[in-house]
């Protein structure tokens, strides 16, 4: 399968060496055929679910917005480079709310909150706060890949901790920790980045004493530098079953060590493209003078918006109604894959995730770009992310036989198609048996 490169010469422009080292994603190939194939149901996509977006609450807030003149211009005009203060103020007492917290108990206020155009601005404007080309960023392996596109354009050195059912295996963590002190290289390590609650893309999440011992390596580690941990917490909120866990920012005593990046596009709309950042205190000057440069402020009519969704409660009653929805597609996709692939076949399995959008499959066959797997599956007609494309390369070996499956976008009547066809590729090329169910 042609994948598409972005090493090949681009004629005679100069480009920069940032340029050059920043490659498209392998992602938008898989994306791509799920756009031009209308018959494919694509588990790759990691988008939300269309249906129960909110279009009713996102029109009245508009309109409460802007009939009146003193709302509607302070919406439409400019707003400030950190962003609306009273949605910093609503932020700031929602994340600390989840964690059954004040704001002050944390060490925090509204001057440690940044608000971007989604996480993903904030991982782009910490890599550029942090990191010099050679410096090391440890994330777990697999981990979400668009991230990994940031750290090769910024010349970061990615090095990968295996995972378990528990998250992040802290043992290995402390290892390379260890060992990397040893090697004279501890101070390039810039930051851990884990994607705590039921990660992009294994669907794991990170247990509390990982939280812990991860809390207690970045204040051990923090020598002669400053070591850090980017909490990507971008799922947390769409829980479907379980106790919630602390973030691993409420156990950052005196806002030290942990970067919280949270999001409004997973539990509430990824067209508003709203995030924000919870930050220690000497990183908000150089963070905002970068910020200031990209865009001197993220879309204020958004901001404005989802402030009030937040204030008037419809985000809250949102989140609850999403995470009904999302619960029995997950639910839809963790059953129809118990009948489809026999239990009991070596070296397959899948995660049982308490929330998010992303079941993790292990085969017993290769499933990457040139598998016969995948090529039976598009045959078949369904799409899903090549695990592969979730480790970085040249961090050690990588698994070539899991994938990333998205229950986020389909209908649960697709998800189950979807696995159905799935079943057919996997039977098709020997790594299942055929069970004797009518496929
Ligand atoms: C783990 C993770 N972090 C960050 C993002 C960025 O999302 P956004 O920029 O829309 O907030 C995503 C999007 O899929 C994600 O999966």
């Amino acid at each position: 399968m042609e994948l598409p490169t972005s090493d090949a010469p681009v004629s005679d422009i100069p480009l920069s060496v940032r340029a050059r080292h920043t490659h498209d994603q392998p992602i938008s190939y898989f994306m791509q055929q799920a756009v031009e194939n209308p018959g494919l149901i694509s588990l790759a996509a990691g988008l939300v679910d269309a249906e129960s977006l909110p279009a009713d609450e996102v029109r009245q807030a508009f309109d409460e917005i802007l009939s009146r003149p003193r709302t509607a211009q302070a919406a439409l005009q400019y707003g400030t480079t950190q962003g609306f203060h009273e949605l910093r103020e609503k932020v700031l007492a929602h994340a600390a709310a989840l964690d059954s917290r004040a704001p002050a108990d944390l060490s925090l206020t509204p001057g440690n909150v940044v608000i971007t155009t989604g996480s993903q601005q904030l991982l782009y404007l910490l890599g550029e706060v942090l990191f010099d080309p050679g410096d090391i960023v440890i994330t777990e392996a697999p981990s979400y890949f668009v991230y990994h596109g940031i750290l090769a354009s910024l010349g970061v050195r990615t090095m990968q901790v295996p995972m378990d059912d528990a998250g992040m295996n802290t043992n290995a963590l402390e290892e390379l920790l260890i060992h990397l002190e040893k090697t004279g290289e501890l101070e390039r390590v810039k930051l851990i980045y884990t994607v705590d609650y039921f990660q992009n893309p294994s669907g794991l999440t990170l247990s509390l004493p990982r939280r812990r011992h991860m809390m207690e390596l970045a204040r051990r580690f923090s020598k002669k530098h400053h070591l850090f941990i980017l909490e990507d917490a971008a799922y947390r909120e769409l829980r479907y079953d379980g106790a919630d866990l602390p973030s691993i920012k409420s156990l950052d005593e005196g806002n030290r060590h942990v970067l919280l990046a949270m999001t409004f596009s997973k539990p509430l709309s990824p067209g508003l493209k709203i995030g924000y950042g919870l930050l220690p205190t000497e990183l908000m000057a150089p963070l905002l003078r970068f910020k200031g440069s990209h865009d001197f402020g993220s879309c204020n009519l958004a901001q404005h918006l989802v402030h009030r969704l937040l204030d008037n409660g419809a985000y809250d009653r949102h989140v609850a109604r999403l995470c009904d929805v999302y619960r029995a597609k997950r639910d839809a996709l963790l059953e129809t894959l118990a009948e489809e692939f026999p239990a009991d076949t070596p070296g397959l399995r899948w995660t049982r995730p308490e929330g998010g959008l992303y079941v993790w499959l292990t085969m017993p066959v290769e499933t990457g770009p040139d598998s016969a797997f995948l090529k039976a599956a598009l045959r078949e007609g369904v799409l899903y992310v090549p695990g592969q494309f979730c480790y970085v390369r040249g961090a050690g070996h990588y698994p070539k036989n899991e994938a990333r499956l998205c229950y986020g976008v389909a209908p649960i009547e697709q998800l189950k198609e979807a696995v159905r066809r799935l079943g057919r590729a996997a039977v098709e090329v020997g790594a299942v048996p055929a069970c004797g169910l009518a496929r």
